[in-house]
């Protein structure tokens, strides 16, 4: 089994696997935070920094600071131009390396399903975020198959595979999260479902998206016979509604929560 900091090694390809569609998320996810700005934030799981440079653009941060597991997302992250003002550093959500009450806002993009105790993680989170910041994080609603690769997992039901999930699908309900920041002891905690649509150029784009080597979808499809790749992508092809100008076109569902330090 691919450990699950090793799903997400790869910046460009999860640019493009990814980042595209998370970024959709993100910028309604801010919407929603009505954070004021100068805040200073933590980008728990940050990946190569997708909802990081979100902040940047978006929330006038006075500072921001990106920590994940993969030391080679963190490396893509420091590449980026746009992310200069960033800081950046490999760690876990579960023993975040800050002092308590250093920052005002605490985020996790993506991030819960995946992490391996998330109730560990946000206990961290709410340690380092200063009393009457905010936590809040969003993730696709697995629990629905209502993620980007919803598509994918229900060809690969329908063909009897193992269909692609992330450790903790659960956790990505609106009643798990809500659940979850109330058994932190987080205040005021609200949850919303954020849908986005996805477009692909055509067949091709969707179908060469899907089989780059990140997340748990891309991992599997690299893992199979070509035997069984082919029938997925044809299973596929036949399934997915192609519009006149030949884009592939569909909406996906990311749950988001949020709530205050006491
Ligand atoms: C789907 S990616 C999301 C990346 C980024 N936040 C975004 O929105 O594009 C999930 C991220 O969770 C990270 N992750 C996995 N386990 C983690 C842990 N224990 N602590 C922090 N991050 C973790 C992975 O390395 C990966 O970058």
């Amino acid at each position: 089994m691919t450990k699950v900091e090793n799903m997400f090694t790869d910046g460009g390809a999860y640019e493009r696997a990814v980042g595209r569609w998370s970024r959709l998320v993100g910028d309604a996810f801010i919407d929603w935070l009505d954070a004021p700005k100068g805040l200073s934030w933590l980008d728990v799981g940050c990946g190569n920094g997708a909802f990081t440079a979100q902040i940047v653009s978006r929330c006038a941060p006075s500072a921001v600071s990106g920590l994940d597991p993969s030391k080679a997302q963190i490396e893509f992250a420091l590449q980026q131009p746009d992310l200069k003002r960033a800081q950046f550093q490999v760690g876990h959500a579960e023993a975040l390396p800050f002092e308590r009450g250093s920052f005002d806002v605490a985020v996790m993009a993506l991030v819960i399903s995946f992490v391996p105790d998330a109730a560990a993680a946000v206990a961290e989170m709410a340690r380092v975020v200063k009393p009457g910041g905010m936590i809040a994080a969003y993730m696709w609603d697995f629990p629905n198959n209502a993620a980007p690769a919803g598509p994918i997992s229900s060809a690969m039901s329908a063909m009897d595979m193992k269909m692609p999930r992330p450790p903790h699908p659960d956790l990505a309900s609106t009643s798990a999260l809500s659940s979850i920041w109330q058994a932190a002891g987080l205040e005021s905690v609200e949850t919303c479902a954020i849908k986005i649509k996805l477009e692909f150029r055509d067949f091709d784009d969707f179908w060469e998206s899907s089989n780059l080597p990140v997340g748990p979808t891309g991992m599997v499809i690299q893992s199979m016979s070509e035997v069984d790749r082919t029938l997925l992508k044809e299973r596929l092809r036949d399934a997915l509604t192609v519009m006149p100008d030949g884009r592939i076109v569909y909406d996906a569902v990311a749950n988001a929560v949020k709530g205050l330090v006491p």
